[in-house]
């Protein structure tokens, strides 16, 4: 918590560019209502396809699809990954209080329902932007420091993870008050989006890490998992919320904190891709466990086959390694499963460096202390993926509840 409030100053900010977001909003819309078609909208021009396919299907191969904000629970977490990512953690301003929280989530509430729904955010001069959600998300966390300035009664498993030894943490990428994470197919959607609430959110709460991942947006089928950069399919092996006895496991059943909710570990994982690029093709399987082209086990089948790990090879040892990242990262409890939906990335590299790639690794549970942290300690223990990989950033984050139309993110939490 850094900069200092100037709420009246953000309230009076937003009053003033509310009309004239309203009207920009108004005449683009009018405009370019979805499927109706603006210069710039998810109709415009003719679709020679669309006869073929359905106007649905056209309509959202041009980014009109829409996932819902309003409900139990927020959208983004079980629902198929979108092809771009972008994470950004606040600080809360010097002073934030209950209030400060309460203006902050019913600026945000606001904006984001717009923005789902294909809307300019309430002070948008840029409205035309918004207008191809792509199926945008955003997911509203809450850090330690959120339920500290609000006051408000935390979960009980909330708080930075212990340290591991493989970690290489940099302080850069650690903690922060709150966190947005906004995901569409469209990368322009997400841009706008960030940047509509990271303004939206001024004074009130300041930007302290932003993260930007993508995955394989040419997949037709199967986009629950994808290929992270080692060329690994990641994802394969996950509980679903639409299976009865995964569903506890990824929403909290009001048992630990509050129905509903679930937890957000967010791991930064730098990937040594020199050191991967030394390694022949048996080492890579090897490590993992499972094959390169089609993710089967190395005991064979297909992806979804599951591992013999009993097996083992003319020279006695097991052909799934002890040591292998899915064999260390299997539950050996019941409760040891989380929900994996994680991003690639690929930034700017440092002065004499090749790359700087990685993993944007998001767990999504009920409880981290008991499902998460077990295996993320196996894995430090010993992992031959560790040879490739290393933590460089983590946190923390409780997702809120959803919330019906006319409430508010966090209303409940703020009395
Ligand atoms: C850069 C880092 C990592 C990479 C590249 C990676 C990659 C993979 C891949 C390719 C699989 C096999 C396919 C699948 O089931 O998804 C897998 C499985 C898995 N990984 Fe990771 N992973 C990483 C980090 C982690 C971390 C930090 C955790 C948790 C602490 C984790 C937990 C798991 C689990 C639970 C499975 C499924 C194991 C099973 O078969 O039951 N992974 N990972």
């Amino acid at each position: 918590m850094t900069t200092p409030i100037g709420g009246a100053a953000q309230v009076g900010r937003r009053r003033l560019v509310a009309s004239i977001g309203a009207l920009a909003g108004a005449a683009a819309l009018s405009g370019c209502t979805r499927g109706s078609g603006g210069p710039d909208g998810p109709g415009s021009g003719p679709d020679p396809t669309a006869d073929a396919e359905g106007a649905a299907a056209a309509a959202e191969r041009q980014g009109a699809a829409t996932r819902s904000f309003h409900g139990p629970r927020q959208s983004g977490v079980d629902d198929l990954p979108q092809a771009f990512l972008t994470m950004v953690a606040f600080d809360l301003a010097a002073g934030a209080d209950t209030e400060t929280v309460r203006r902050l989530m019913t600026v945000w509430t606001d904006d984001i329902n717009r923005l789902m729904s294909g809307r300019g955010a309430l002070t948008d001069q840029e409205p035309e932007l918004a207008t191809r959600p792509a199926s945008l998300t955003v997911t509203v966390g809450w850090g330690p420091g959120a339920f500290a300035a609000a006051g408000a009664d935390a979960p009980p498993w909330l708080a930075p993870l212990p340290p591991f030894t493989i970690d290489q943490l940099e302080e850069r990428w650690n903690g922060g008050d709150l966190v947005l994470q906004v995901c569409s197919d469209s990368p322009v959607t997400v841009a706008h989006a960030v940047r509509k609430l990271v303004t939206g959110a001024e004074p009130m709460a300041t930007q302290r890490w932003v993260q930007r991942g993508f995955r394989e947006p040419l997949m037709d089928a199967g986009k629950e998992r994808m290929r992270n950069l080692l060329g690994q399919l990641d994802g394969t092996v996950n509980p679903s919320s639409s299976v009865a006895e995964d569903e506890p496991l990824i929403w909290d059943d009001g048992s630990t904190w509050r129905a509903n909710a679930t937890a957000l570990v967010v791991r930064r994982i730098a990937m040594e891709l020199d050191r991967w690029d030394r390694a022949d093709r048996f080492s890579r399987e090897h490590a993992l466990g499972r094959r390169l082209d089609n993710g089967a086990p190395l005991t064979g089948g297909d992806e979804m086959t599951p591992p013999d790990l009993a097996a083992t090879a003319a020279d006695g040892f097991p052909v799934i390694d002890t040591f292998s990242h899915m064999r260390r990262a299997m539950p050996t409890a019941p409760h040891e499963r989380f929900l994996r939906r994680p991003y690639n990335y690929d930034d700017e590299p440092a002065p004499g460096q090749d790359s700087n790639s990685g993993l944007i690794f998001l767990a999504y549970c009920a409880d981290p202390v008991r499902q998460f942290i077990p295996v993320q300690e196996r894995l430090a223990e010993a992992d031959l993926l560790n040879l490739y990989t290393t933590p460089i950033g983590s946190a923390v984050f409780a997702i809120l509840p959803g919330c019906a139309d006319g409430e508010i993110l966090g209303g409940d939490l703020l009395t």
